[in-house]
């Protein structure tokens, strides 16, 4: 195993395996969230359900964070690795080519590290606005529709959310590419499906997640009773 891990190709499918999993999480979260369409009730519901399951919320916390720092650790070993490996730059563009896209990585992944911190400080552990956090619905249950209502209605907060999710879409469009490479599962011939495959779910994610709060800003989506 640790043979395995020192290994570049060992780092790289820990690598694919991880970001594969974490983008299962983004496809799943983002699947819940959309729920803030159906309503007040019905998200609050869906909240509500998530944390009366504590034997199954915890543990996959667990798991989803250990997978997450499993992620960023692997991937400053390979970018440590890389710069030390290549101190002169090559001339030559198809080099030029990968170490660019492996830099922008780095530091889309950075960005995108810092948008989960302020994200779980924003609605996980309400130091961002924590006026809309402690909230209760008409039902007694916390109100996670009014938090992300009101949250997003600043347009600071939602520009920030919808910058950060264009960095998420290009570091997805590119990681789910070479996450097939880093398997093995990468040929000459499936690489340009694989390409259309890895922009279309990378914009899936994209649209999905900003149509919260682009909806939230153009009004569309309102605390009920408001404004109508
Ligand atoms: C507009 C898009 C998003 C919305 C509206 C949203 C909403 C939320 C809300 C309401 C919570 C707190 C749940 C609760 O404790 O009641 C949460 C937690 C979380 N979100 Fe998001 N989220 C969005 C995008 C994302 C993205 C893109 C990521 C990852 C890159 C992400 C990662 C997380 C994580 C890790 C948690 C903590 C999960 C937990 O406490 O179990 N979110 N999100």
């Amino acid at each position: 195993m640790s043979n395995f891990l020192k290994s570049s190709v060992g780092r790289k499918s820990v690598m694919a395996v991880t970001g594969l999993l974490l983008f299962g999480f983004v496809i799943i979260h983002m699947i819940g969230n959309l729920q803030l369409f159906l309503g007040q009730d019905a998200l609050n519901d869906y909240a509500k359900h998530l944390v009366e399951m504590p034997l199954l919320l915890w543990p996959a916390r667990v798991v989803l964070l250990a997978i997450l720092v499993t992620h960023i650790f692997v991937s400053m070993s390979l970018a440590k690795e890389n710069r030390v490996a290549r101190p002169v730059r090559y001339t030559q563009g198809a080099t030029i080519q990968a170490s660019y896209a492996s830099r922008t990585m780095v530091m889309s992944g950075i960005i995108i590290f810092l948008f989960i911190v302020y994200h779980l400080l924003h609605f996980t552990f309400g130091k961002i606005q924590p006026q809309f956090y402690d909230q209760l619905d008409a039902e007694g249950r916390k109100d996670v529709y009014g938090m992300i209502v009101y949250g997003f209605q600043n347009i600071y907060v939602s520009g920030a959310y919808v910058t950060a999710m264009a960095v998420l879409c290009f570091h997805l469009s590119h990681g789910l590419q070479s996450l097939f490479q880093s398997l093995g599962l990468r040929s000459n011939a499936l690489a340009p499906l694989l390409k259309k495959m890895a922009v279309g779910l990378s914009l899936f994610i994209f649209i999905g997640n900003t149509s919260i709060p682009l909806s939230i800003l153009l009004g569309f989506v309102r605390m009920p009773g408001v404004g109508r």
